[in-house]
């Protein structure tokens, strides 16, 4: 896969030579290329923001240097032979980055990042790629980050380790928390290593059974209850039929009812009543 990102601040990207991303690129599962927007500025400040129309705060960032490094950046991936790029474009007003958008997103031979600061880039950018490439807006949480490049950061982790050889076990993202059709959507329960006792605490005795049928449903009883506590709205979301007679057990003990409709819901708790 290739990825390119334009930004005004390339050593925010270094993380990227790190860990699973930069083995990732040392293996040639990944070819990075991180391009500095100045470049493409021709004035003695580099400037590349500017007053927005219609007033207000803040500044925008114009579209000469960003169309000029998009058309380069373009015109070096094709020359390297990649092909349909997707340009992602991280923004607080995108749609969410989901397990299911970072899935999707690994399957795609060429990602190009515009990460902003500021109050974002001039809308024209974005709508005149829109008539030639793929464009996915995308917002990593509802908060207001300095700039995108901390997305950049966070959606590639997410995408590289579902590229194939990149994760030495194949498998192990199959049980990952919001894997799609992963135990109905639950979050991952806890997990344990040795040594088997540590400052008093020992090992939950099911995990040292080696009994895999009451593993697996302690495991699931397990992501039920962080599930329960911590996203009730993942619940909330999913069909009846996701749910064995055992898990309506422990949805009713968790506080969960079930609507005539089939899904479970939060019963209220008598200080919400
Ligand atoms: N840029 C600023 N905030 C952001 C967010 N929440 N997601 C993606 N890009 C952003």
């Amino acid at each position: 896969m290739r990825l390119d990102v334009v930004t005004i601040f390339p050593e925010y990207l270094e993380p990227l030579n790190v860990s699973l991303v930069g083995k990732a690129r040392a293996r040639g599962v990944l070819d990075v290329h991180v391009h500095d927007l100045r470049e493409w500025t021709y004035d003695r400040h580099n400037t590349v923001d500017d007053t927005p129309y219609g007033g207000g705060p803040g500044m925008v960032m114009k579209t000469e240097p960003w169309g000029e490094a998009l058309d380069t950046s373009l015109a070096d991936g094709y020359e390297a032979g990649a092909h349909s790029p997707v340009l992602v474009v991280p923004t607080p007003s995108g749609r969410p980055f989901t397990q299911e958008l970072a899935v999707e997103l690994s399957t795609e031979p060429w990602l190009l990042f515009t990460p902003a600061r500021y109050e974002g880039i001039d809308r024209r950018v974005i709508d005149e790629y829109a008539t030639r490439l793929r464009v996915v807006e995308v917002s990593i949480g509802d908060y207001v980050l300095a700039g995108g490049e901390a997305a950049v950061l966070v959606i590639t982790e997410a995408v590289a380790r579902l590229l194939p050889g990149v994760l030495g076990n194949a498998e192990s993202h199959r049980d990952d928390s919001f894997a799609p059709g992963a135990m109905a959507n639950l979050l991952e329960g806890p997990v344990f290593t040795k040594p088997p006792e540590w400052r008093g605490r020992a090992i939950p005795d099911v995990l040292l059974s080696g009994h895999h049928g009451k593993i697996a449903r302690w495991r699931r009883d397990q992501a039920f209850a962080r599930t329960a506590l911590n996203r009730p709205d993942l619940i909330e979301r999913c069909e009846a039929s996701a749910f064995d007679k055992k898990d309506r057990e422990i949805l009713s003990i968790l506080g969960f009812a079930p609507e005539p409709g089939g899904r479970f819901w939060r019963r209220p708790t008598a200080v919400e009543e």
